[in-house]
């Protein structure tokens, strides 16, 4: 079977991810919490499953015979080579407390290997894009990741775990950070972090305990931007960690946060 053209996927991805962002951006006022996960404070509302549901009935309804894994709805398989990463809404706390910085993330893989993604941020009006090897845009214009600096004059954005042990590492390591670069951010979706350093408006980006459904497709947009993306031992993105700079930024970041055991919770 021949490849599907990674554009055709994305368009398709796009079409999933503004019908799913406007479906959630118009339930966002007056919304409540559904359910919880890992902890009382890791929530799910009626929109993750709702929007999560529009999106899986546009991609399978295209092409049927593709696997996805989905945030809410879990794993299903499938036989073409395909599977959809989905995250209906990246940045569930701030779309329950009303804030704007929450995302739409869709990536497609083919046997593996992510090909095209996007990330949806519905109250910004803003459609970030990537497939492999062709750029990274924010509708439709070329994005690029900002220049290297010296750690000392980072932004440096980051995440937390929603279990306390973890948080307590996260804390830990955090305290040694901050005082080694220019500020950190917690935008609070993984997905906007990854956009925010394709476009330059922050220099790195690190957390652990990401699910490829959280970063599949910021990290390639992010990759696309020039932006070295990998775990914190070599290879793509894990669980365990996910960082991002550009080369020389990377290293030096790399080489503060090993030493922490920042991809482990104790
Ligand atoms: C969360 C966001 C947040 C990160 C959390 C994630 P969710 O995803 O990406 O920035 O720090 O660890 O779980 O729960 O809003 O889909």
């Amino acid at each position: 079977m021949t490849d599907p053209d990674p554009r055709v996927l994305l368009d398709l991805a796009v079409e999933a991810a503004r019908k799913g962002g406007a479906l959630a951006a118009r339930g966002q006022a007056g919304i409540s919490v559904l359910d919880t996960k890992s902890s009382p404070t890791d929530v799910v509302t009626e929109m993750d499953r709702a929007s999560e549901e529009l999106i899986r009935g546009v991609l399978l309804g295209a092409r049927p015979g593709d696997a996805i894994l989905g945030e809410e709805g879990g794993e299903a398989s499938g036989s073409t080579g395909v599977r959809w990463l989905v995250d209906p809404i990246d940045g569930t706390v701030n779309y329950l407390y009303g804030r704007p910085d929450w995302g739409v993330s869709i990536a497609a893989e083919v046997d593996g290997v992510v090909v095209a993604g996007v990330v949806e941020v519905p109250v910004r009006g803003l459609t970030y894009t990537a497939v492999l090897g062709g750029g990274a845009f924010r509708d439709g214009e070329p994005i690029a990741a900002a220049p290297r600096v010296e750690l000392g004059m980072a932004l440096v954005a980051t995440g937390f775990g929603y279990e306390s042990r973890r948080r307590r590492k996260q804390a830990e390591v955090l305290g040694t950070v901050l005082p080694r670069v220019r500020d950190i951010r917690r935008v609070g979706s993984a997905a906007l972090d990854l956009c925010d350093i394709a476009e330059g408006r922050v220099n790195a980006y690190y957390e652990r305990g990401m699910q490829p459904w959280d970063w599949a497709a910021g990290a390639l947009i992010a990759a696309e931007a020039g932006v070295r993306v990998e775990g914190l031992r070599g290879g793509p993105p894990s669980t365990d960690m996910t960082l991002a700079a550009v080369p020389g930024l990377f290293e030096e970041l790399h080489d503060l946060l090993e030493p922490l055991g920042a991809d482990t919770d104790g």
